[in-house]
């Protein structure tokens, strides 16, 4: 899985690793107020073909990891559950490329629709997800915490 463009960096998506939790770790406290911890990530891994974690990583030398995408196929839906871009590489396309290749990843594993909760003051990650065809259809009242937020939940269906 690659994509190269004028404005996008080439990138390659592969299966997170225990030897990537570093990288993925000093994203994630860079791009959540309650991060997910080493053992969220290790506990994640350890779940099997239902859940699904990813990384981004420069296709060039070296190869850094800038993003990584994570999902669960529950019955025929496809959960995303956590989607971050280092913030030296945001606005670049990696989010869209990532979130494409797994959406897609999904379909072959016969998922028909797909979900996910988004802080309801993250416009910028909400214009991303109604991009690729997601749409809002309710809220979970202070689903989020530090600080207390609604999420929106969207859904894209079919995927
Ligand atoms: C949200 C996030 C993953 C987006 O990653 P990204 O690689 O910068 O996103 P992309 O470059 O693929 O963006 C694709 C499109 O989404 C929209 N978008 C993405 N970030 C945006 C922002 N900050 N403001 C407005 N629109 C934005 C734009 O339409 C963008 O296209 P454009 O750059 O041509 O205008 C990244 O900002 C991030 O990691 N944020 C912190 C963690 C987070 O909020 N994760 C999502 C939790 S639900």
């Amino acid at each position: 899985m690659r994509t190269a463009t004028a404005r996008n960096p080439s990138v390659l998506m592969e299966p997170m690793l225990a030897g990537d939790l570093d990288a993925v770790l000093a994203i994630e406290h860079k791009s959540f107020s309650t991060p997910w911890t080493d053992t969220m990530f290790r506990s994640e891994m350890r779940q099997g073909p239902s859940s699904q974690l990813l990384v981004a990583r420069l296709e060039k030398r070296p190869a850094t990891i800038v993003g990584y995408i994570g999902y669960r196929v529950v019955l025929d839906e496809m959960h995303v559950m956590i989607l971050a871009v280092a913030p030296a590489w945001r606005r670049r396309g990696i989010a869209q490329h990532m979130l494409s290749e797994a959406m897609e990843q999904a379909r072959q594993a016969d998922c028909a629709s797909a979900t996910l909760e988004v802080r309801a003051s993250n416009v910028g990650a909400q214009q991303l997800y109604y991009r690729l065809g997601f749409a809002p259809v309710g809220i979970r009242p202070k689903y989020y915490q530090s600080p207390s937020e609604d999420a929106l939940i969207l859904w894209r269906d079919p995927l």
